[in-house]
């Protein structure tokens, strides 16, 4: 290491950015858009010539506009030397769970680490330069794989001749451009206070003015991250409890009811309403990654645990509905995991369509993105049909599965013929329909199921 001689700490002009996926592009391109000259860089090869020919990959509101503003200022690049000349780096790469390991993988981060410090090294005069992880980690990562990595590439000490920040994303797909603009708070994770006062100016030039910012320790940022998905699944998982006891009970309303707890500032009406389970890329692995976290300090998670059965019974719950009828053919609307966006990973409609095929119940689908009908067509083949509007999926089905709360479904009442049934968990579909089944929320036709169940006991084989 070199001497104990403080380093100059230089104002940020010009960034690298590493890992440009639904996230990274947009930040990236909210930094170049903020007059920051950004060196936008990913390893994806067809990516990189993609946006350098103008190219919009990702489906998200706000993102094409948002690229054609940021054009003068940013470099797309698919290699990490040109990070040289740079005063920081934002690396937002995937932090993936492998299978059977709930703890997130650093191994791309730490790629990114080994590209940016190789051309670091390059500089014949050392001078400070802050580095922010803004992946998801799993807690304790940047302080024992990152920190110990970047010091030994550097050969120099971090919080003295460079900094570590942690500033993890709070934002949601279909909702990213909006959000990285105007998010709740700015969580900065930074164990010294230059590192901090950095980060903080240089996210302060993206998000709107008076945005709180929280300083946390890098560990603790680090938990926050993880915590705050598992708190809202535990919503998520409670409003789907109401629903699945207000399924029971036969004579509750858990829309009215979740709209009245709404009330109460101390619990909050956000996410305390029953639809579908929860999935995407987020939230289930972060779940699992919080029991992970626990268990590997000798403590059980029942509560994170016990959100998880909520949300299987989720499935059960919504999979009983959709077989009450017997039905030959079901309809399946809204792939993607959450409306907005294209993505299909973990993806309720996946998990259920896998149920019902299963029980050689023959799957229509539809999704108002081709992107996710490709992937479905690529994830079920000729299992299931894919249809490119809400009429022809709806024409042969028996009965038809709202599975995510896309505006274009509240429709679906005049499209379904009256003979057939629409499950709905969401409560989004509009008007009546004489086979609309509103889970939890109406109580004639929640009876009458109940009551059907208890003429066929055969069903109860489904449960
Ligand atoms: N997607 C979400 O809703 C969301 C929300 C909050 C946090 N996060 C976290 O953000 C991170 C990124 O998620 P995402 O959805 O943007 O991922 P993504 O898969 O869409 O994109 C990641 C990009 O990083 C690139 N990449 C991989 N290794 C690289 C390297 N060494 N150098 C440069 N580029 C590299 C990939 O080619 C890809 O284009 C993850 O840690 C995720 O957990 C995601």
């Amino acid at each position: 290491m070199p001497p104990e001689t403080r380093s100059f700490y230089p104002v940020i002009d010009c960034i690298s950015f590493f890992g440009l996926g639904k996230l990274g592009l947009p930040l990236a391109a909210l930094f170049a858009r903020s007059e920051l000259r950004t060196l936008a860089i990913d390893i994806d090869r067809e990516l990189v010539a993609r946006l350098r020919a103008g190219q919009v990959p990702y489906p998200e509101p706000g993102l094409d506009d948002l690229l054609a503003e940021a054009e003068p200022r940013i470099t797309y690049a698919s290699e990490a030397r040109g990070a040289f000349g740079t005063d920081a780096s934002i690396i937002l790469v995937p932090t993936p769970s492998d299978a059977g390991h709930p703890e997130f993988s650093s191994r791309h981060i730490e790629q990114a680490c080994r590209d940016l410090c190789a051309a670091l090294k390059a500089r014949t005069e050392w001078r400070y330069h802050l580095i922010v992880i803004s992946s998801t980690v799993f807690p304790g990562t940047v302080a024992t794989r990152i920190a110990p990595l970047l010091e030994q590439l550097l050969g120099r000490r971090a919080g003295r001749d460079f900094g570590i920040a942690y500033v993890p994303d709070f934002v949601a797909l279909g909702d990213v451009v909006r959000g990285f603009q105007e998010p709740q708070f700015l969580l900065i994770g930074s164990d010294d206070e230059e590192s901090h006062a950095q980060a903080a100016a240089l996210f302060r030039r993206i998000v709107a003015p008076g945005t709180p910012i929280q300083h946390l320790s890098i560990r603790d940022a680090e938990l926050a991250k993880v915590a705050a998905n598992v708190f809202l699944c535990t919503k998520i998982s409670f409003g789907n409890f109401l629903a699945q006891l207000a399924d029971r009970l036969g004579g509750a309303d858990l829309d009215s009811i979740a709209s009245a707890l709404a009330l109460d500032p101390r619990i909050g009406g956000g996410f305390l309403r029953a639809g579908s389970p929860y999935g995407g890329t987020c939230l289930p692995r972060d779940v699992d990654a919080f029991v992970a976290l626990a268990r590997s300090v000798d403590l059980d998670a029942p509560l994170a645990s016990a959100v998880r059965d909520v949300n299987k019974a989720q499935y059960d719950l919504i999979e009983r509905h959709l077989l009450a009828g017997n039905p030959r053919c079901v309809a399946v609307l809204g792939l993607s995991f959450k409306p907005g966006t294209s993505v299909t990973i973990g993806s309720p409609a996946f998990e259920l369509v896998r149920r019902l095929a299963q029980r050689s119940v023959r799957v229509a689908v539809y999704d108002p993105a081709a992107d996710a009908r490709e992937s479905a067509h690529a994830a079920f083949g000729d299992a299931i049909t894919c249809h490119e509007s809400i009429t022809a999926c709806v024409a042969a089905a028996d009965a038809v599965l709202v599975c995510n709360s896309d505006p274009a479904f509240r429709g679906l009442a005049a499209k379904v013929a009256p003979d057939r049934r629409i499950i709905d968990p969401w409560g989004c579909v509009l008007g009546t329909h004489p086979g609309l089944v509103r889970i939890g929320r109406d109580q004639a036709l929640a009876a009458s199921l109940l009551a059907s169940r208890r003429r066929k006991p055969s069903l109860r084989a489904v449960r």
